[in-house]
């Protein structure tokens, strides 16, 4: 093909759209981590931008397509029309900008946000939510071990196209805990062995649903979240770097969160003894290097 590479859209075309009561922001474009979006806002509503939790992001840039927007954190109001732009970077208040017109922003996100609003994602918080209800641990686990996966994968330095995948993967890792019989989810006591095979199947269950999104692939990382370093994991007994990396980092992510909380069948231990716990088993479950970044993590953040 002449222009292989080159592709081109309708005005409405979008990889994922979500309608948000004053504003839809359709996403056009992801890849490498980077995100295109464009935001159609109603007047008389406000335009946030929030500051991030990471701080070693680059900016954020917005280019108002069309309208007027106000901002009125300074002593003088301003105005801000078709063709100005902001950035944005390391700002520590939420930033709200009122809309005085029908108006449209372009903007770009050197790390993937869109998949904490997007809505074929927002779906699969809901199911997120249900399990939660159920099993009162998953929502909150899941966000942690998000964080905490992301935290180790910023410090390793992994290529930033991995990003998406690896903060999705995490989210909806156990996903599939929904489709679990509800009385193996929440079992207090040893499971039989035809529970446990049961329980075994959850990561396939969660690919299925993760496979919904279709910008960010990260089905295969959900799907092989229980797999271990030395080939004795789950579903598949992959091994080393059959494993991919991103699943790798959510397993010790993972296995360090399932430890330091509560479960229906064992009570948490300290996080110094799950920091223990990782280590033992370095290089047998878990990937060494991956290890290695995730206690320089926790002794960044003070927690040994
Ligand atoms: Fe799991
Ligand atoms: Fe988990």
């Amino acid at each position: 093909m002449k222009y292989k590479g080159l592709s081109i859209f309708n005005a409405n075309d979008a990889l994922d759209r979500v309608q948000l009561p004053y504003s839809e922001l359709r996403l056009l474009a992801a890849d490498g981590g980077v995100e295109v979006m464009v935001q159609e806002l109603k007047a008389g509503s406000t335009f946030d931008v929030y500051p991030k939790k990471d701080r070693s992001v680059l900016i954020e840039f917005f280019y108002v397509l069309e309208g007027e927007l106000e901002f009125t954190g300074y002593e003088e109001n301003q105005k801000i029309h078709s063709g100005d732009y902001i950035y944005v970077k390391d700002i520590d208040h939420t930033c709200t900008f009122n809309v005085n017109i029908n108006s449209k922003v372009l903007f770009v996100s050197p790390q993937p946000i869109f998949h904490y609003i997007g809505e074929v994602i927002s779906t699969l918080h809901q199911i997120n939510q249900e399990i939660d209800e159920k099993d009162k641990y998953t929502l909150n686990h899941c966000e942690r071990v998000q964080n905490l996966a992301v935290k180790i994968a910023l410090e390793m330095n992994i290529d930033r196209g991995k990003l998406s995948g690896l903060a999705v993967g995490a989210l909806f890792h156990d996903l599939g805990m929904i489709s679990i019989d509800d009385d193996i989810l929440v079992k207090a006591d040893k499971l039989t062995r035809e529970e446990l095979a049961e329980m075994k199947k959850h990561p396939i269950h969660s690919a299925k649903y993760v496979k919904k999104i279709k910008y960010i692939d990260a089905s295969g990382i959900v799907i092989q979240h229980h797999e271990k370093y030395n080939g004795t994991g789950y579903p598949k007994g992959l091994k080393e770097e059959e494993i991919l990396l991103e699943a790798r980092i959510i397993s010790v992510a993972d296995a360090y969160d399932a430890m330091t909380n509560d479960r229906p069948f064992r009570k948490a231990i300290t996080q110094q003894e799950a920091v223990n716990e990782i280590l033992k088993y370095s290089g047998t479950w878990y990937d060494p290097i991956v290890v290695n970044a995730f206690v320089q993590v926790l002794k960044k953040d003070k927690i040994i």
